[in-house]
């Protein structure tokens, strides 16, 4: 008998817990061997590093016993000393996984040069960790042995690499000249660039005065469909004899803006909550969403740190669920601030990654349970 699946959010999940998503698996796996440079675009929450790390990386790694993936998650970097953490973690995470420790320590100073290597025992896994500590002190003597390991491993291994919320590097100076040289010299390796901040990204790759302009092929990740969806709540809530129809799930999922961490929150919330043998009726799922985030003590304290207007802006949009126009008369007129306060608040609130803008819908709240706290307290 198949084990009881359930929903999981907030967390990476594997293959077998990815609702739909069989197209981009496959697609992703080819371009990946095919050493193809990829940006995958989607909004937060939307299912990008659980499909190309764990799903396609994983994919990728069983391979043969060369293959290689290299994961470095850029997100929230501030600095030049953060980014080098970054790319250290992840070389040595993505050794460490592949290669037995006596071979690394036999084969690594060929490719890590600059480095002198160790072997720690991890006291949590109680597993042998690899760490490289670079032999000059200067943090820019570091990134260009770091830059230097991946080139070299890149060019050694079939490897694939992967860098998560790539666009935070614009936050640091410097960075991203640094980067343009290796990703440009990386033609043995599939790059896969990931990314929820669009307008930092399209600043990168389709700006024609950008270095990197047309550096990849674009993808956009699509909202999953309602049928798939439908067979997915129904796996997990038909053993709990909790029945749903299609009308009350879309109705779960336009509120919740087809994010996939957000309706699997939901999801999870609801076997929990509901009564076994029920059949859930629009009601009752709203009654049950407002319960829900009325419940979540994280908003409020996550929205102290925030002025009145930035509030009244924020509280606005999530009323609306999607703006065009924040710049519009009609808008400006409800949170009664300027218009280039407007512009100063919403840029503030993109780079943070607390709002988004989603081609033809508009600008809303990057989570929609947040928004939907929001809008109805
Ligand atoms: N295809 C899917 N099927 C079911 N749930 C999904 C799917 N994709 C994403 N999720 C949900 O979204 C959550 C977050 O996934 P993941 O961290 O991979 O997304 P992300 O886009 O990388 O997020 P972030 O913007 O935080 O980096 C998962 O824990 C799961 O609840
Ligand atoms: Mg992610």
């Amino acid at each position: 008998m198949n084990p009881e699946k359930a929903f999981k959010y907030d967390v990476l999940i594997n293959a077998e817990d990815l609702c739909d998503r069989e197209f981009e698996q496959q697609d992703f796996l080819k371009r990946a061997k095919a050493k193809k440079r990829t940006i995958v675009f989607a909004p937060r929450r939307y299912g990008k590093t659980s499909l190309i790390k764990n799903v396609v990386g994983n994919s990728f790694f069983n391979l043969s016993r060369n293959h290689l993936v290299l994961f470095f998650d850029l997100m929230d970097v501030q600095s030049m000393e953060s980014i080098a953490k970054r790319l250290h973690h992840g070389i040595t995470q993505a050794l460490s996984r592949r290669f037995p420790v006596k071979t690394l320590l036999k084969n690594a100073t060929d490719y890590l040069k600059g480095f002198s290597l160790q072997m720690d025992m991890d006291p949590v896994t109680g597993q042998p960790s690899l760490s490289m500590n670079v032999k000059g002190r200067e943090v820019e003597n570091e990134m260009t042995h770091l830059m230097a390991a991946i080139k070299t491993l890149s060019q050694k291994y079939p490897t694939l690499i992967i860098l998560d919320e790539f666009h935070d590097i614009t936050f640091v100076p410097e960075a991203e000249a640094l980067f343009r040289g290796v990703l440009q010299e990386l033609g043995e390796s599939a790059v896969f660039i990931l990314g929820s901040k669009r307008h930092l990204l399209t600043l990168m790759f389709q700006d024609a005065r950008a270095p990197l302009f047309q550096y990849g092929d674009e993808i956009h990740l699509n909202p999953i469909a309602l049928e798939d969806w439908l067979d997915y709540f129904r796996e997990r809530m038909t053993p709990n004899k909790i029945i749903i129809g299609e009308e009350e799930l879309k109705w779960i999922l336009e509120t919740l803006c087809d994010v996939p961490n957000a309706i699997c929150e939901f999801g999870a919330w609801l076997l929990d909550n509901i009564p076994s043998g029920m059949t859930l009726s629009v009601g009752v799922i709203k009654q049950s969403l407002d319960l829900m985030v009325e419940n979540k003590q994280s908003y409020a304290y996550m929205l102290q740190g925030y002025t009145e207007k930035e509030l009244d802006l924020m509280t606005v949009i999530a009323k609306n669920k999607f703006t065009l126009e924040p710049h519009a008369e009609s808008f400006l007129k409800l949170i009664r601030v300027s218009k280039s306060t407007v512009g100063k608040i919403v840029k503030k609130f993109m780079d943070r990654g607390l709002i988004e803008y989603e081609l033809e819908k508009g600008y809303r709240l990057s989570d929609p349970l947040m928004g939907h706290y929001l809008a109805t307290r």
